[in-house]
């Protein structure tokens, strides 16, 4: 399976912040927005992963991670030059999906939870038709709303309805086998002239090939869409971490503890942010790991 992360969008409901650089890059408490993304797709084990942003803030990606073998990953990039909608990720990234099935996460979604690890694992091993998450939220019309009938079989996905048929968003998480690329490229541009994610979820909806799956109150989906709900976000990082003595989204953690890099690279890596907290916690992490292998 490979992975997407879309980083593209102009980000204008943060603006002034998002003026000059991707609101994917904006902190989350103590790391790059992207980090969180991108710890899923590596908790999921997928190490091919494309990163889709606008030609502006290419460059800074492009420093952040390079290619990714720093992580044991593939990283490769391409430009949406204009926010056309999230399903064109799969029209910009029909050459890199290939014949594989795909996970693509939105840059500006944040999950965290105990079962997250297994869930994603769980999720990569799919492999026909599509699967999305339902997550109850007290303001559907924000988001993707699912429609169920009296058994919660699904009835239909809505996109921002203002009379919202539940309470149950889509996440910005989803798994596409590998028809995706070819019903994306036949979606219409909807009334806000994009092309629509939920429209590609009804598609697989009509062929019955997609599967919901609801995420119980042991998650935190987190928004960063908005100045309030951005502090909230960092809000919750900063409680969680403080508490737990714990880093959510230690992406460098991850890609040893995946045993894509030894520890002489982890200590590169390590080196290269020692002098904030989260280098500190790094720094404590190798010891650590030092004297596991010793042992
Ligand atoms: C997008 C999708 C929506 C989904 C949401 C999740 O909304 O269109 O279906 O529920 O992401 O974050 P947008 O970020 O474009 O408002």
């Amino acid at each position: 399976m490979k992975g997407i992360i879309l980083a593209g969008g102009s980000g204008s409901r943060l603006y002034p912040l998002t003026l000059t650089t991707s609101k994917q890059l904006l902190p989350v408490f103590d790391k790059p927005m992207i980090y969180y993304p991108l710890s899923l797709l590596m908790q999921a084990k997928i190490k091919d992963i494309l990163i889709i942003c606008l030609p502006r803030d290419l460059k800074a990606y492009e420093t952040l991670f390079g290619d990714g073998s720093s992580l044991g990953l593939n990283i490769s990039y391409v430009v949406q030059d204009k926010p056309d909608g999230i399903a064109q990720a799969f029209v910009l990234g029909e050459s890199f999906i290939a014949r594989d099935s795909v996970c693509l996460v939105l840059g500006d979604n944040v999950f965290f939870g105990h079962h997250l690890e297994s869930l994603m694992q769980e999720s990569s091993q799919h492999e026909e038709g599509a699967l999305v998450f339902g997550y109850e939220v007290r303001d559907p019309s924000r988001y993707g709303v699912i429609d169920f009938d009296e058994n919660y079989k699904v009835k239909k996905v809505v996109e921002k309805p203002k009379d919202p048929p539940s309470n149950y968003a889509v996440t910005g998480l989803y798994f596409y086998d590998e028809q995706v690329a070819s019903f994306a490229k036949q979606l219409k541009p909807s009334h806000r002239g994009e092309l629509e994610i939920t429209d590609l979820n009804q598609m697989y909806l009509e062929k019955d090939q997609l599967r919901v799956r609801l995420l119980d109150r042991g998650f935190a989906w987190l928004d960063t869409g908005t100045h309030d709900s951005l502090h909230k976000a960092s809000s919750y990082v900063q409680t969680i971490q403080e508490r737990q003595g714990v880093q959510i989204a230690c992406i460098e953690e991850i890609a040893y503890r995946n045993g894509w890099i030894n520890l002489a690279q982890l200590e590169v890596l390590a080196n290269r942010v020692s002098s904030s907290d989260y280098g500190a916690y790094l720094i404590k992490f190798l010891e650590k790991s030092h004297v596991l292998c010793k042992n």
